[in-house]
């Protein structure tokens, strides 16, 4: 009997080799547990040996032999982890433990009995769960590795909107490395959760990740165009709006008041309230603005050490029609005659009349208010609001000497007799209005040429004689009332066409 073994070995070996063909089974075992290969099961009495064969895929191979007449176990290059399950002569199963990704390959067991000769081969294979961690970096983006899984994991997201991005590298162990990335920038989330499929892992991984961990790199944006600004007649209700970006806590919102270099802070009170809108609006409410409520706003969003703040936001609370009068009214000119300049002008010239000097930042509206000395009256208005002119009975000789909006001077081209009388220009702007009075006295076009011929022959007798004369003229017709005469010839410019 001892001489047949090694004999029956060589058998046993042929064997292998002509019926080893596609594995009969696949046994799927986690690194790192216990394994266990079964081989089929024979009455004890009938056993004759046992011997697994194990080729694994790194190359190397060995042998777990039981004889049942010696009742003797012999191993070849098999490494301490491989061991019978139990006992081979009741059961001849193979276990591994722990199992490593290097044992993965094929188990063939051949198995004699009194009955005949059996192989079954089992392809072990190996699964790595994959290291799951989720990450945020500072654009808002989440990031969920399942890091060396065998086989490749995959990754799926509770909040997904179909955005994430997924990426697999393959080791050369055989484990794969999948990455899936998701833009949380839009999501009013607290909790990110991504799902990691795996056959390792009797459940998906489930992680979530605190409204902190994501605020902290999120961004707090507030969307206020610049120059923005509203309008209000006094008594009217007024929202202030103040779209604000985040990630996942809304942010606390702070109205504030600029004054001068520093913004007062606004409480709620009866007359106002913050307040959220849907779509992430901040609204600052005013139940009735007055006049007072005029001046720049700020809104600024704060979550946690984040905060961002808005431009300012213009308010302008007034009666819309202040300062716009839509019809002429004569009887409202001329004012206090003594106050007004007094300008002069030669028929067929350019006339030029320069409005107050009034900042023209955040300009409302310029109004050239006109009584001619016939009583007729005119109205030459710039509205900034509609970028426009409303000319209400003037002439067509009198136009703006250049866009209203950067200089509301008054031309009048060319000036007649009858374009005397009293001009009042008004400026309204932010802060208030101010207003010019003048008075036009025109001159006839021959006068003024014998005026001009002896002040340039350096006659100033002469001229003293002439301007004499026409003051008196103008005084007979009765102009002045009493105001002085203002030689204003810078006013006059050079004769066109
Ligand atoms: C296991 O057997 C299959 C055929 O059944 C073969 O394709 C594969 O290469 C074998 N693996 C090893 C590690 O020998
Ligand atoms: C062999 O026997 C063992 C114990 O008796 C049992 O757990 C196992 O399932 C059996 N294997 C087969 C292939 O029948
Ligand atoms: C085989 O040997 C083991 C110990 O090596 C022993 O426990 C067992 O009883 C023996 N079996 C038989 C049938 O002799
Ligand atoms: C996937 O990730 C690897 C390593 O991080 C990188 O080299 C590769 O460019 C990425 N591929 C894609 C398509 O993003
Ligand atoms: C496989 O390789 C990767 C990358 O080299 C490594 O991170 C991982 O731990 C390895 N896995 C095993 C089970 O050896
Ligand atoms: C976020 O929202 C804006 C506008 O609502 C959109 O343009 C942008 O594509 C969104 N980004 C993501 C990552 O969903
Ligand atoms: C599956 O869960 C059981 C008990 O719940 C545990 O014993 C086993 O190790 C788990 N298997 C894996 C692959 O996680
Ligand atoms: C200018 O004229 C207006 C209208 O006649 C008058 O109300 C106002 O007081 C005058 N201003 C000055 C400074 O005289
Ligand atoms: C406007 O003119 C008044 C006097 O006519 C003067 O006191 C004031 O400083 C001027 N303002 C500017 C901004 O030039
Ligand atoms: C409009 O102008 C004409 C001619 O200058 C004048 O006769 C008329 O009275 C003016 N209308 C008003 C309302 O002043
Ligand atoms: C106002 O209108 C004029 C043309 O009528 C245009 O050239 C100018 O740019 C406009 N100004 C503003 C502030 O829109």
């Amino acid at each position: 009997m001892a001489q047949m073994w090694p004999i029956l070995a060589d058998f046993l070996l042929f064997l292998i080799k002509v019926v080893q063909g596609p594995a009969d089974s696949t046994v799927p075992a986690v690194v790192g547990t216990r394994a266990v290969l079964r081989c089929r099961n024979t009455s004890v009495s009938s056993l004759i040996s046992v011997v697994w064969k194990i080729r694994s895929k790194t190359g190397s191979h060995c042998l777990l032999a039981y004889r049942a007449d010696t009742n003797k176990t012999d191993k070849t290059n098999c490494n301490e982890r491989m061991t019978w399950e139990s006992s081979p002569y009741h059961d001849p199963a193979l276990q591994i433990h722990p199992v490593r990704l290097a044992d993965e390959g094929n188990y063939t067991c051949e198995i004699a009995t009194s009955d005949g000769t059996f192989c079954l081969v089992s392809a072990l294979i190996v699964l790595v769960p994959p290291a799951v961690t989720l990450t945020h970096d500072s654009n808002g983006v989440v990031v969920c590795h399942a890091s060396a899984g065998k086989p490749a994991a995959e990754i799926s997201w509770a909040q997904g909107n179909g955005r994430s991005i997924e990426n697999k590298t393959h080791h050369t162990n055989g484990t794969v490395t999948t990455l899936s990335s998701m833009s949380m920038i839009n999501s009013t989330n607290a909790h990110v959760t991504c799902l990691v499929i795996h056959p390792a892992m009797n459940q998906t991984q489930t992680i979530e990740l605190s409204p902190s961990d994501v605020t902290v790199n999120c961004m707090v944006e507030v969307q206020v165009p610049r120059n923005y600004q509203y309008q209000g007649k006094p008594g009217d209700s007024l929202s202030i709006e103040c779209p604000v970006k985040y990630c996942t806590e809304k942010p606390a919102i702070k109205w504030c008041l600029i004054q001068g270099m520093k913004c007062l802070l606004l409480k709620d009170g009866p007359t106002r309230r913050s307040v959220w809108r849907e779509g992430n609006v901040a609204v600052l409410n005013f139940m009735s603005i007055q006049q007072s409520n005029s001046g720049l706003y700020r809104c600024r969003a704060v979550v946690g050490s984040l905060s961002h703040e808005s431009h300012a936001i213009r308010v302008i609370v007034r009666e819309t029609t202040d300062f716009i009068p839509m019809t002429c009214e004569p009887q409202v000119l001329p004012g206090n005659l003594a106050d007004n300049v007094v300008l002069s002008s030669v028929t067929g010239y350019r006339a030029v009349l320069s409005c107050s000097n009034m900042s023209l930042v955040n300009l409302i509206s310029a109004v050239w208010k006109i009584r001619l000395r016939d009583g007729a009256c005119c109205l030459l208005a710039y509205r900034a609001d509609l970028n426009k002119t409303v000319r209400t009975n003037c002439s067509e000789r009198m136009d703006w000497a250049a866009r209203p909006d950067h200089d509301p001077t008054l031309q009048i081209h060319p000036v007649r007799l009858s374009d005397e009388g009293y001009y009042m220009c008004e400026i309204a702007n932010i802060d208030g209005s101010l207003h010019q009075n003048y008075t036009l006295s025109v001159l006839e076009h021959e006068g003024f040429s014998l005026l001009l011929h002896y002040l340039l022959t350096g006659s100033i007798i002469s001229c003293v004689i002439i301007v004499t004369i026409l003051y008196c003229t103008l005084q007979h017709r009765g102009c002045f009332q009493g105001s002085l005469f203002h030689c204003n010839f810078p006013t006059v410019s050079t004769p066109e066409g």
